[in-house]
């Protein structure tokens, strides 16, 4: 097994002086290719810094981020931006799809910015969209689809790519419990399948089909524990 990443002593501190606000204290962390995890944390404990370091929206103040090997701080900005688009696939709450275009061309944007051919950019979108079962709605813009369908077709666009990590922050937390198990059953699948997956979840039924979860508590680490899923 590879590692996909490894953060090792990160710290990410906001503003300075007595405004200084430690957000990240320390996080020794390692995720290892085909890893499912789930993160977990009251409000305000560092979740989401910690996502926008892993998906390189944002530098650390100290420590290493190694991303497929590579440290994060010896990227250019251009690297940077194609390692954004190419190797992480980002999921979002509230799906962020863009309105007034069909969901086939949602899922093509990141090839559209990779530069890839529109014939190619249309065979992989399809691809990506049977994948999630939405191959038949491929025409329809994102007010013509349930929520758990526009979370499908935001799923489609973040491996259209092949990334080497998908990062999805509150995957679920807009949508009712009969989209949600859709969407986890896609994500089961995609671990089963060998994807390398981080999720950040305040629902306890949801990190628990990870294989592994993180709790963090004010910027450290509290614990880091195998589910039964990864014991079966
Ligand atoms: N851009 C920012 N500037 C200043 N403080 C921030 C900023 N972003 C987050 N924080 C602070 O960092 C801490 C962690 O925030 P965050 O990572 O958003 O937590 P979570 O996602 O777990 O709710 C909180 O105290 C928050 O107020
Ligand atoms: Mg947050």
């Amino acid at each position: 097994m590879s590692r996909v990443l490894e953060l090792d002593a990160i710290e990410q501190v906001y503003g300075s002086g007595d405004a200084a606000v430690h957000a990240l204290r320390g996080i020794d962390l390692s995720v290892e290719s085909g890893d499912y995890v789930a993160i977990m944390g009251p409000s305000g404990s560092g979740k989401s810094t910690l996502m926008n370091l892993l998906g390189c929206l944002d530098i650390a103040s100290s420590g290493r981020y190694s991303l497929a090997g590579h440290d994060v701080r010896e990227l250019s900005e251009n690297e940077l931006a194609r390692v954004r688009n190419q190797e992480i696939g980002f999921i979002f709450q509230s799906f962020n799809l863009v309105a007034r275009m069909s969901a086939l061309a949602n899922v093509e944007l990141p090839l559209v910015y990779g530069g890839v051919r529109r014939a190619e950019r249309r065979r992989r979108a399809l691809e990506a969209l049977d994948r999630v079962g939405l191959a038949q709605r491929a025409d329809h813009e994102p007010h013509e689809l349930s929520g758990g369908q526009q979370q499908r077709v935001a799923i489609a666009r973040a491996l259209v790519t092949n990334p080497t990590l998908v990062l999805a922050d509150e995957p679920t937390g807009n949508l009712d419990s009969a989209s949600t198990d859709e969407i986890l059953a896609i994500f089961d699948d995609l671990a089963q399948s060998g994807r390398t997956i981080v999720i950040i979840t305040h629902e306890e039924h949801v990190a628990e089909r990870a294989h592994r979860v993180l709790s963090i508590r004010d910027g450290n680490i509290a614990s880091d524990r195998l589910t039964g899923i990864a014991a079966a």
